[in-house]
């Protein structure tokens, strides 16, 4: 731990909190899937991970979300009004004091998903960054990205990542006050790639990734092989996007994925966050690859299966996964 609160770092970035320069902000953020992913912390209070990441975002799926002052704090979540003692409505407003120039100040904020939430889309992840374009644009900070991504990452760890679109990598960075722990875009285009999105279930998982992630790293005793693998991973993948292969693309993503659900199904009480028919899919996409068709999954800390595959297999997916979502993530990208 670094001794640093929240607050410090957030009046370093934006100065004294002060009023909004206008009557309302707005912004989106696209939802991204870890491809390497962050599992672990090595400091708590200020979402700094172990290892760095890297992520593909969703293009046109993820969080809109709106901002405007009021005489007390409202969130709404998809046009419904959350209670205020509701566990994500809390978890909003602690972050949105960080932002408070005065104590009387309060926010209005409505935000939309068009992906499941909790469905183990990272709907947190497109949730905070949404949030955190949504006051530079009311606050009218005016700030680079880079900085915005530190301030995302302060609300969730994955959100650092959901500032852009295409491939992203958040570095792990070495400071303790985590000014060099962000997020940056890899400008490497793939039109060509497409992820399916099976939804094995849509109820939300009992262990959220943030108890998850700390319950691993403290009890897992296979924890201690995961910084080295998703360092070899993020290599691979680097290497992967900049010659598009994507079956080293596909099988370092499906390798790192599985590596970190058995750093949990390790942890004490074991965390296995995956149903009957999340491994039925995982034997279907197997058994699909030995027939020659190319494709490869990952997995967050959820129930639900992400299908990597290319363009031009597009029909045999749409056969074999008929419910599934299609996600083209460079065709919202202008
Ligand atoms: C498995 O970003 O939700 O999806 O920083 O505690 O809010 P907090 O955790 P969060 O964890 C995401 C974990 C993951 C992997 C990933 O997205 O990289």
């Amino acid at each position: 731990m670094s001794g640093l609160t929240r607050q410090e770092i957030v009046t370093s970035i934006i100065g004294s909190p002060r009023p909004p320069r206008r009557d309302h902000g707005q912004a989106f953020a696209p939802s991204n899937i870890a491809l390497c992913k962050y599992w672990g912390k090595r400091d708590a209070g200020l979402n700094l991970p172990v290892n760095s990441s890297l992520s593909i975002s969703l293009g046109r799926l993820g969080t809109t979300t709106a901002i405007s002052g009021s005489r007390q704090d409202e969130i709404w979540l998809n046009d419904k009004k959350l209670a205020p003692d509701d566990p994500f409505a809390l978890r909003l407003k602690e972050f949105l004091a960080l932002f408070r120039h005065d104590p009387h100040m309060h926010f209005h904020l409505s935000t939309k998903n068009n992906i499941p939430t909790a469905a183990g889309l990272a709907s947190s992840a497109s949730g905070y960054a949404a949030l955190v374009l949504a006051l530079d644009d009311f606050f009218k900070w005016n700030l680079p990205l880079q900085m915005l991504s530190i301030l995302a990452r302060l609300g969730s760890g994955s959100a650092s990542r959901s500032l852009y679109h295409g491939f992203v990598e958040w570095h792990r960075g070495e400071r303790a006050d985590g000014m060099d722990s962000f997020a940056e875009p890899i400008t490497t285009k793939w039109p060509e790639l497409r992820i399916a999105v099976l939804s094995v279930s849509t109820t939300a998982k009992a262990v959220g990734s943030t108890a998850g992630m700390n319950r691993t790293v403290q009890t897992s005793t296979l924890y201690t092989s995961w910084p080295k693998q998703a360092q070899q991973d993020l290599a691979s993948l680097r290497r992967a996007i900049n010659d598009k292969n994507f079956t080293l693309l596909g099988k370092t993503a499906e390798r790192n994925a599985l590596a970190m659900h058995a750093t949990m199904i390790a942890a004490e009480p074991p965390l296995l966050y995956w149903l009957p028919e999340t491994v039925e899919q995982f034997r279907k996409i197997w058994r699909l690859r030995d027939q020659g068709l190319s494709l490869y999954f990952t997995i967050d800390a959820g129930a639900n299966v992400k299908v990597l595959f290319q363009e031009a297999d597009l029909h045999h997916i749409k056969e074999q996964f008929p419910g599934a979502e299609i996600v083209a993530p460079f065709q919202a990208l202008k």
